[in-house]
């Protein structure tokens, strides 16, 4: 396992608080985010609804760092130039939303946009072989979609160790994002099995101090692999 990773931070605003968001974004952006996470839900995929990409095209007016969005709804190829126009920079769609995954890929590569694929955590890893060459980003959900504050499923270690020897294996440059109960306690782990790019949302916005919650994340992550 190469132990040289650099690691992204992605911080998640389901947890952020909507009426600072500008505020808190910025505080993030400034304080080493490397990607704004934006989570998408339609309450028909999951049990939930958040919002559409009308907050992409919001966060792109003041946000310089890239926006990583999960769409985390049914029929995902339907809105896929809506969100490339809103300014996303990368889409990720899950494997379970899609009958003709390929296409969708393709489709967010030719609106300009690098394409990802989520995984629930009941999906098999291996059903990204057939479509890896189309992949810029593997997103494994760390715990079942729909919901910030949930605990991290510890058999998600095995899949992105899976996804780290099938991603090494390609030798395409694809980012393993891991999504779901990361915090500075299960972040270790995590990126010791292959993790690069972590996705944190309660662990970030729910503590008193944003700044120091996201250091304590990454000092962690960054210990770990030393
Ligand atoms: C869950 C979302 C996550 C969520 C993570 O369905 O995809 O991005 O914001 O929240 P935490 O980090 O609190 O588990
Ligand atoms: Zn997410």
């Amino acid at each position: 396992m190469p132990h040289t990773r650099e690691l992204f931070i992605a911080p998640s605003i389901l947890s952020a608080d909507l009426l600072k968001l500008e505020e808190q974004v910025n505080l993030v952006v400034k304080n080493g985010a490397d990607y704004i996470h934006v989570d998408v839900m339609d309450g028909h995929f999951v049990p939930n609804l958040t919002f559409g990409h009308n907050m992409v095209a919001a966060l792109k007016r003041f946000v310089k760092i890239p926006i990583d969005t999960h769409l985390m709804i049914s029929n995902p190829e339907q809105y896929i130039e809506a969100y490339a126009e809103a300014g996303t920079d990368i889409l990720t769609v899950h494997q379970e939303a899609c009958t003709h995954l390929h296409r969708t890929l393709q489709a967010i590569h030719q609106c300009g946009m690098k394409a990802g694929v989520s995984l629930n955590p009941a999906t098999n890893v291996n059903t990204l072989e057939d479509v890896i060459d189309e992949l810029d980003l593997i997103l494994i959900m760390t715990v079942n979609p729909g919901f910030s504050g949930q605990t991290f499923i510890r058999h998600s270690l095995d899949k992105i160790r899976t996804a780290r020897t099938l991603i090494e294996a390609s030798g395409r440059n694809i980012r393993l994002e891991a999504d779901g109960g990361i915090n500075a306690e299960t972040v270790a782990e995590v990126v010791v099995a292959g993790a690069d790019m972590l996705v944190a949302g309660s662990a970030i916005f729910d503590k008193q101090d944003i700044v120091q919650a996201m250091q304590n994340i990454r000092m962690a992550g960054e210990n770990a692999i030393q």
